[in-house]
């Protein structure tokens, strides 16, 4: 497939959490993972797309890990400021963006920080398949084992059909415009947002689902980032 019959885009890295679950000494976006923190891996899955318009990341106003990064002197990523939510963070990087000469229709794609194995191929899936989609939508994979519904004590209530049921990835891709205003809304609501999809869902719109691969994980316990070191060091 040819980077020319890709849409444009943005890129929202929204970084400000702290990710407690890694019990690391430090946010787990700057924990090292062959050679380079876990945030550098993840930012060089878009940096030299030829569709990439502008790259911006959210950070907490505190974040002393940051400047020390070769990528935070990159004229080609920005800096914004995180909050103290998910959907706080996606939104002041939606302003930064705004002030770089984002427009409301233009394509932004939110990718989680702590997500560095995303592959090309699934990048360009996304974006051509919504390329002409009047909402947008994320990649996303099936769910592959049972599942079951807990119970207080610890103990299986039921199974759960898992046909209908998909684990939302990243990136998620919308319009900057329609994004923006479903995000503030949700949050004036007091709506449970926990990514982008979820404040377009509550808006009343139907992302679309574009499978991608099951190794585009988000590293949130230390299993993950063996896995991810044992892997790469076996060539990607
Ligand atoms: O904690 P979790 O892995 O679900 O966070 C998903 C993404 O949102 C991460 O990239 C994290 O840094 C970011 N985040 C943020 N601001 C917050 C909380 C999380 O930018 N207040």
């Amino acid at each position: 497939m040819s980077g020319q019959s890709l849409p444009a885009f943005w890129v929202l890295v929204p970084a400000a959490g702290v990710g407690s679950r890694m019990r690391a000494d430090r946010p787990k976006q700057y924990l090292q993972l062959a050679g380079k923190t876990i945030l550098e891996h993840t930012l060089d899955c878009f940096l030299g797309h030829p569709g990439l318009r502008g790259l911006v990341v959210s950070l907490a106003a505190d974040d002393p890990y940051w400047p020390t990064l070769s990528c935070a002197q990159d004229p080609r990523v920005r800096r914004a400021e995180g909050g103290r939510e998910r959907a706080d963070s996606v939104l002041g990087g939606l302003s930064r963006l705004i002030e770089l000469g984002a427009r409301e229709q233009d394509w932004v794609l939110v990718h989680d920080a702590a997500r560095p194995n995303l592959a090309r191929s699934d990048l360009d899936l996304l974006l051509s398949e919504l390329a002409d989609d009047p909402i947008g939508g994320l990649l996303a994979v099936p769910a592959r084992d049972t599942l079951k519904r807990a119970g207080a004590d610890g103990r299986v209530l039921e199974t759960v059909d898992r046909s209908p049921i998909w684990l939302a990835y990243t990136p998620q891709m919308f319009r900057l415009g329609p994004l923006r205003r479903a995000l503030v809304d949700a949050l004036a609501a007091g709506a449970a947002i926990t990514d982008e999809a979820s404040a377009l869902e509550w808006a009343g719109a139907a992302p679309r689902l574009i499978e991608g691969r099951a190794d585009n994980l988000k590293i949130t316990r230390p299993e993950d980032l063996d896995w991810l070191r044992q892997r790469w060091s076996a060539g990607r």
